[in-house]
């Protein structure tokens, strides 16, 4: 395979999303929208990737790098367009052989196999192959200017004629070149446009009066749409679960109600797993055969082991690992949690830095206390160990296989195997004594009124 160099565009300002946040750390199926571009980038078998980004743009730097830290960084100090940002990567495409692609980092949508459409132009004797697609509304979009296999220019949205703005063929987001003719162009782009930017599009016009080759391949335009507002972000959202509810049907994952499930970019599902309606996988989710996730969960970093039950309304946060058989009940939240196989929360708890062994029962509203306002510690419950209702078992502690612990204990010290702890008031009647006081406050309150 011929050596590919892509070259990531993000250094734009992305004014048209109104956030605080770099455009493309917004998240597509939990991952930023740049990892998804990065992601594909490599799946095309990019060798090398030049990330280009702004001057306030480190937290972008450090979330790729995170991801894949072979990217190489270069900084665009001012946004002065696409093909001034391309330009940054000088360092890299000087000596680069083969191809180079320049893509923008805004299509989350964006695969592997997108990249092959134009990269097979090139292999078949084109110098520049620019990735087309037929948007439903091209309106924004830079318009391909043809006559006939040929792409004799790129017209950007604002500077088209009325004319021009009815073609429908659009830029999508890959623009592919033979390294030395891109080399040989890419000092030549100049910003006499109504925006008074250096565009990469430009390039195209260029490679024609040079006498190069150059045409187009087209991509699905849910590949390939581009993320400018926050309406254009929910329809990548809803374009990505879609395609993951489908994924997962066909592998063998009944959703009772597909299109109120949510998952993440990493979310990892058995088959003959069920999933009920209103369930959301954040980032970090496995969950093993035949497990059951009933309705209106949230489910994020935790591992759910096979032929558990999780839910109604259950929460299951960073470093919650149920082993099989499990069963988590509504209203139970469990944090950075070992849970062994066939142990029972069923409602109303919540179990954080803790291990609790195989086939305990934690009672309802059983809490672990494990923070003293400065540190986390962390509770151990042994295996087949009984919590009753409505007890706290104070962090540090450890509770004994086989123990139990009485209904309403608050337990700070350590409960042997076997033992029986009652951390609790002695209960003491006293015969008689609660009709005296009805009686007292129902005359208190008839002097009140005078009576
Ligand atoms: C761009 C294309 C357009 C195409 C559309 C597809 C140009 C001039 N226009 O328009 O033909 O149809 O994408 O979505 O190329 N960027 C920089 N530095 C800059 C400006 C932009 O790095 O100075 C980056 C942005 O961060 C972004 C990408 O380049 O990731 C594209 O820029 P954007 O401003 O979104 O271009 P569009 O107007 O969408
Ligand atoms: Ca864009």
């Amino acid at each position: 395979m011929t050596e590919l160099l892509s070259i990531i565009l993000a250094a734009g300002e992305g004014t048209r999303m109104r956030s605080s946040t770099p455009k493309v750390l917004h998240p597509v199926g939990g991952l930023p929208i740049i990892g998804h571009v990065t992601r594909a980038a490599r799946d095309a078998g990019s060798s090398r990737i030049a990330l280009v980004t702004g001057p306030r743009h480190a937290a972008i730097r450090q979330a790729v790098t995170a991801m894949q830290p072979d990217v190489v960084h270069f900084e665009q100090a001012e946004a002065k367009g696409t093909g001034h940002a391309a330009a940054m990567a000088r360092e890299l495409f000087t000596d680069a052989e083969g191809y180079i692609a320049v893509v923008y980092g805004d299509h989350p949508r964006l695969r592997g196999e997108n990249f092959r459409v134009v990269l097979d132009r090139l292999d078949a004797g084109l110098d520049v192959a620019i990735l087309g697609f037929e948007p439903k509304d091209p309106t924004g979009y830079g318009r391909f200017i043809t006559d006939g296999e040929t792409l004799l220019a790129i017209r950007e949205h604002k500077d088209a004629s009325e004319e021009e703005r009815r073609i429908r063929l659009c830029n999508a987001c890959i623009l592919a070149f033979r390294a030395e003719v891109f080399r040989d162009l890419i000092d030549r782009i100049e910003n006499d446009n109504v925006q008074s930017e250096y565009y990469i599009t430009d390039l195209v016009g260029l490679a024609n009066k040079a006498g190069k080759k150059v045409g187009f391949g087209i991509a699905p335009e849910d590949d390939v749409m581009g993320v400018n507002d926050r309406s254009q972000l929910a329809r990548a959202e809803g374009l990505f679960q879609d395609v993951r509810r489908e994924d997962f049907m066909k592998a063998g994952v009944t959703l009772k109600d597909p299109k109120s499930v949510w998952f993440s970019y990493d979310t990892e599902i058995a088959q003959d797993v069920t999933i009920e309606p209103n369930v959301v996988f954040g980032p970090g989710v496995k969950i093993e055969s035949g497990a059951v996730i009933h309705a209106f969960s949230h489910i994020e970093g935790a591992h759910v082991g096979s032929n558990a039950s999780v839910g109604p309304f259950a929460r299951l946060r960073p470093g919650a690992n149920l082993g099989a058989d499990v069963k988590v009940g509504n209203f139970v939240e469990i944090k950075q949690a070992e849970i062994g196989a066939g142990a029972k929360i069923s409602h109303l708890s919540y179990i954080g830095d803790a291990s609790i062994g195989a086939e305990v029962n934690i009672g309802a509203g059983v809490i672990t206390v494990n923070y003293d306002g400065y540190n986390k510690q962390r509770t151990i419950v042994g295996d087949n160990a009984f919590i009753g209702s409505n007890s706290a078992l104070v962090a540090p502690v450890t509770v004994g296989e086989g123990a139990l612990v009485g209904s309403g204990s608050v337990i700070t010290e350590d409960v042997e195997a076997d033992a029986l702890a009652l951390g609790r008031g002695r209960q003491i009647n006293k015969p008689g004594r609660a009709k005296a006081i009805f009686a007292e406050a129902q005359a208190k309150k008839l002097s009140k009124k005078g009576l």
